[in-house]
């Protein structure tokens, strides 16, 4: 066997929706399905890498040779992302909700004739930007967006504010959310790159190929 080019290298990935409980049966999610992150995670492990995958809630099943941590909040995510560096690159692929409920409430919440209790919410971390900045900063940090309009520029400017080396961007406005297949632009600071629509396991190869290309050259610098 031919050496592989991601051998040596640790991959840090995140993938799935998190739920924010705000009662013992209720939470807040949304309708990441972890199809794109578990594909990255298999892809960049048929290339070598040691690859750690933390999960949201998802129905799938660990790809060969994944070390899956499995998390529930992006609290829980952000702890599981710490502890796993140092890593070679970091894909920050879920879509970490953006907040949770402000009090988690230990007992259900009564429905009892009075009116809907307010919901309050506070911020999440945001594991990317705190990636892409913390002491232990992965070589190659690399962030997903979904957008449904302007994805290009929009993908540019979280490219900039997250501190992130890429942004791949896809357009959610159709069935990409659940699934199969992606259409993507790799935004970096050498400009956009679209690559065609094809299954996510085909994209997370290209993304692979690309990963291990860019090592190799920053290696040889
Ligand atoms: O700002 P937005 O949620 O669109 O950014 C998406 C990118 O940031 C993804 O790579 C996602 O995994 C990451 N993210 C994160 N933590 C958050 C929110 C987003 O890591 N709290």
């Amino acid at each position: 066997a031919s050496h592989r080019p991601l051998s040596g290298r640790h991959v840090l990935i995140t993938a799935g929706p998190t739920w924010e409980a705000i009662d013992p049966v209720r939470y807040i999610a949304n309708r990441s399905s972890g199809k794109q992150g578990f594909a990255i995670a298999a892809a960049t492990a048929a290339l070598g890498a040691k690859v750690t995958l933390v999960a949201g809630p998802v129905a799938l099943k660990t790809p060969a040779g994944v070390t899956r941590i499995d998390v529930e909040s992006a609290e829980d995510m952000s702890q599981a992302v710490k502890a796993a560096l140092p890593a070679d690159v970091a894909v920050m692929v879920a879509a970490v909700a953006d907040w949770r409920p402000k009090e988690y409430r230990g007992e259900k919440i009564k429905k009892r004739g009075s009116a809907p209790p307010a919901l309050m919410l506070s911020e999440n971390p945001d594991i990317l930007t705190n990636v892409a900045a913390g002491g232990k900063r992965p070589e190659l940090v690399i962030g997903f967006a979904a957008e449904t309009e302007n994805v290009i520029d929009n993908a540019k400017q979280k490219r900039k504010r997250k501190g992130s080396d890429w942004i791949v961007a896809n357009d959610v406005s159709g069935d990409v959310m659940g699934g199969d297949m992606n259409r993507v632009h790799i935004v970096s600071a050498d400009g956009v790159e679209t690559l065609d629509e094809m299954p996510k396991s085909a994209v997370a190869m290209a993304l692979a190929e690309r990963i291990a290309a860019t090592l190799k050259a920053e290696a040889a610098e």
